[in-house]
């Protein structure tokens, strides 16, 4: 073997040795990577992470003001794209007697209106919750 190949060879080896610990070494970090977001929890099965919420909100059941949080004062606490206030009870009466009391705004909060999504992006909300968000930012 001439001193070319020589010298060629041996980093050649450290580099191959170093690709196939380098690759153990990875295997977890990527493990850990593709390890799934989130986690489907089941009604009656311990969920972790859900714990810390689920105490918050008096074990289980979301409140008014849970979905509000989440859901709502995005847009209606700024009041943006002509949202009515929270709290402000006579821009959400107006509306109210337009569409024909609180089930009117309701359907239309249900259906979307203009710039407001369905259901004002709770899709899992049901009508009686949506209601009570509405009636709690609404003071109606
Ligand atoms: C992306 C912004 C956005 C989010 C999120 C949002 N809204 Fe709205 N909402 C609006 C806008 C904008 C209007 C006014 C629409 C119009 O009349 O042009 C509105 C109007 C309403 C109305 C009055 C409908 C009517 O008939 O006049 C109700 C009720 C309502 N929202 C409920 C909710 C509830 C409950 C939530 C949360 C579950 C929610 N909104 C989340 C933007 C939003």
């Amino acid at each position: 073997m001439n001193l070319i190949k020589k010298l060629l060879v041996a980093p050649a080896t450290v580099l191959a040795l170093w690709a196939v610990t380098a690759q153990a070494t990875t295997d977890d970090a990527i493990a850990e990577r593709l390890k799934p977001v989130g986690q489907v929890c089941v009604m009656g099965e311990e969920c972790k992470g859900v714990g810390a919420v689920a105490a918050t909100t008096g074990g289980g059941a979301r409140t008014a003001d849970d979905i509000i949080a989440k859901h709502c004062s995005a847009c209606h606490t700024p009041g943006i794209l002509g949202a009515p206030k929270i709290g402000d009870t006579a821009a959400w009466k107006e509306r109210a007697d337009h569409q024909g009391g609180l089930d009117g705004i309701l359907a239309k909060a249900i259906s979307g209106i203009n710039a407001m999504p369905p259901k004002g992006t709770c899709a899992d909300c049901s009508d009686d919750e949506l209601r009570e968000a509405i009636q709690k930012m609404s003071g109606l």
